[in-house]
Formats: structure tokens, sequence, C-alpha cells
């Protein structure tokens, strides 16, 4: 098979040199441990099962895979994915972002320049202006775009036909995609979080990678604390292999693995000092809520964005937070984490909003 071919486009933050040194470390970290091919990715079994299938069809028919959507929290593996798949079919690959396609003309020289098969990879496709979108339904549909010559009477629409290529697109909120533009993948496909056992696999596979020895209840240690992401536990694993370099003899034991978390502030549960403070925010100062994201964000001092792309999914997940239609509500399962007290019970007939559903 030959090389697969990247181009990468502006403002993608895959492409982007990091800023500092840090950064950049941690950018070739992931780049290092992440799967290349279908048979390395771990967990998401079902997703993976059903890309198996579109790549074997495409393979078959000498065909473009469908346009595929991913969606899920941050670090769950959604450019994983979408690279796996290019590496799989080996073919062109290009690779942007929905912030960086402001206009059409952002877009066009993308789909002029894509070959037959090629993958184009549209990162945080919610961010695509609705002008944009609306110009690439009909390449998503009958690859070709149409362009308007001139103007007023004098306006032509011209069809320009283009190859056949595939669309993979990724979201962390697939709810902010307009509907027309999310029916016209033909694979919709959400990621959820890792159960431990997955993470350990995957835990286990990187310390090989970076060449440490992990014993299996260190590596349980760390995925039970990951928040079910991978892209967490791998940089968790770099920090308790640097750990254990410099304050034990190199190999991670349970031992050496929980003093380096427990340094890291992350607690047994794996929530690190900011899901924390969510929580005594909700309930100290909102009394355990219900209340507004946008209230929470503005007391903790962080872009709401942050709150709901980072922090709230696992929250959720873990049920410490259920969100109701008047706002988010901290559960007993917040309070009896952070050891404070329990309110009283809330009346039924309080805990009911006007539509008579029950908040907790
Ligand atoms: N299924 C998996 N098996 C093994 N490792 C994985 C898997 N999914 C993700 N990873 C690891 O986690 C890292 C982060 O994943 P990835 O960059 O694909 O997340 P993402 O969903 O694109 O996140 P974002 O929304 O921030 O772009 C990868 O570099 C890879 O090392
Ligand atoms: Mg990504």
């Amino acid at each position: 098979m030959r090389e697969p071919i990247i181009r990468k486009g502006d403002g993608n933050k895959e492409a982007e040199p990091a800023s500092d040194a840090e950064g950049a470390r941690d950018e070739s970290l992931q780049e290092r441990l992440r799967p290349r091919r279908l048979a390395e990715v771990i967990g998401q079994g079902a997703v993976a099962r059903r890309l198996a299938v579109s790549l074997e069809a495409a393979r078959k028919r000498g065909e473009p895979l469908p346009h595929i959507l991913f969606d899920g929290p941050p670090g769950l593996g959604k450019t994983t994915f979408a690279m796996v798949l290019h590496n799989e079919l080996g073919v062109e690959l290009s690779i942007t972002s929905g912030a960086a396609l402001d206009k059409k003309m952002d877009v066009m020289p993308f789909l002029t320049n894509a070959t037959e098969r090629s993958i184009l990879f549209i990162d945080e496709i919610h961010r695509l202006p609705r002008a944009v979108e609306e110009f690439i339904y009909p390449v998503m549909e009958d690859f070709r775009v149409d362009v308007v010559l001139g103007e007023g009477m004098a306006a032509r629409t011209l069809n320009l036909p283009l190859k056949k290529f595939t669309i993979i697109g990724a979201t962390t909120r697939s709810g902010m995609l307009s509907s027309p533009l999310r029916e016209r993948f033909g694979l919709h496909e959400h990621l959820e979080f890792y159960g431990p056992e997955d993470l350990v696999r995957i835990i286990t596979i990187n310390a090989g990678k970076l060449r440490a020895t992990i014993d299996q209840d260190a590596a349980w240690e760390l995925a039970t604390r990951s928040r079910g992401t991978p892209r967490i536990a791998n940089a968790r694993l770099r920090w308790v292999r640097d750990f254990s370099l410099a304050r034990a003899d190199g190999a991670i034991t349970q031992a050496v693995a929980r003093d380096a978390l427990d340094m890291q502030e992350i607690d047994d549960q794996g929530l690190d000092k900011q899901d924390r403070r969510y929580l005594e925010t909700l309930i100290r100062v909102f009394s355990g809520g219900p209340t507004g994201v946008e209230a929470l964000a503005a007391t903790m001092n962080l872009a709401v964005d942050t709150l709901k792309d980072e922090v709230e999914p696992y929250l959720l997940r873990r049920e410490y937070v259920v969100r109701s239609p008047r706002g988010r509500l901290a559960t007993r399962a917040a309070y009896q984490h952070l050891r404070l007290p329990e309110p009283p019970p809330v009346p039924e007939a309080e805990a009911r909003d006007p539509q008579g559903r029950l908040f907790d």
C-alpha cells in the first residue's frame, strides 16, 4: 500500500505548532500513542465493528467511504478514528476545522483538490457557518458544487462536478449541527466514555510504547482515575512515569501511581481540581441548584464552552450532576463525594418542574 498523504489546512488545531515546549511535548506524545490501524483501537466495539464493515465494502466496491460524523466529549478518539480510516484505506487525507472555514471560498480548495476516494477531515464541524454548511450540502449528496457567477439578471449557476470523496466530521456538540447537515452523513458514530478494563489495556500498551514498566494494579489505579478518557489516561500515565523516575526506582507500582496522582490532586474517583470546584460551586454558592450553566461559569471565571465540553460530560455520566429544565442540580452522590452534609429531601411537589417531570 502506498504511503498515505496528509495535507493539513489552515486553522487546524492538530497541525498548529504547539506554542510552548510543554504543549509540543504533549502533542508528540499523543501522536506517538495514537493507534494507527483499526485492530489497534481499544474499546468502542460497536463503532469499530461498523467501521470495519464500511471499510470492507469500500475496498470491495472501489468506492469512497460514506460520509462519517464522529461526536463525543474531547479525548475519546474522534480524530483517532478518522486517522485510522485514512491509514486503513491508504488514501489522501486533508485536514481542516470548522473554525477555519469562514467563507465558501475557504472550503473551495479542499473540494476541488479532493481526489477520488480521498478523505476530508473537518474537525469542530459544528463551527461551520450556516452559509458554508449549505454550500457543502450538494457536495455531500451529489459531489458537485454550485457556484453563482455574475450578479442580478446576469447571474447564472455553474455546477462543478467533483471527485467522489469522503467527508469525516468531528464534533463535541452534535446538537449544534443543523439536521440537514447531520442527515447527510451516512454514518453517525457517538463515542462514549471508556470502561476501566479498556483503559487498563490502553495504559498497558502505551506504557510499553513509553518503555515504562507498570504492574496491573498500577494500571488499574490509573484507569479508574482517568475520567473514562484515553487522552487523560495518556497524560496521567506520562506524569506517573516521570514521578516513578524522579521519586522511585522507575517501576510504576500501585503505591507509586497513587502518590503521583495524589500529588496532582486527582481524587480516588479521578476527578481533578476543576471538577471538584464545579461541584463545590454548585453546592456552596447555588445551594446545589438548579442553576444555569452561565451563572456557574461566571462564578468560576471559566468559559461556558469549557464547562459544557470538558467538565460537565463526565460529571453527568457519573451522575454527580443532572440537567433539569431549570438548570444544573447536584445529586446526592456529589454531596457524598465531597463529604458535605446532604440537604433535606425536597418535597416531591417542589421537585417537579412545570411539565411535571421529576428533577432528582
Ligand atoms: N480507542 C482508542 N484506543 C487507544 N487509544 C485511544 C483511543 N481513542 C483515543 N486514544 C488515545 O487518546 C488520544 C486522544 O484521542 P483523540 O485525539 O482521537 O480525541 P478526540 O476525540 O479527537 O478529542 P478532541 O475532541 O479534543 O479533538 C489519542 O492520541 C490516542 O492516543
Ligand atoms: Mg480531535
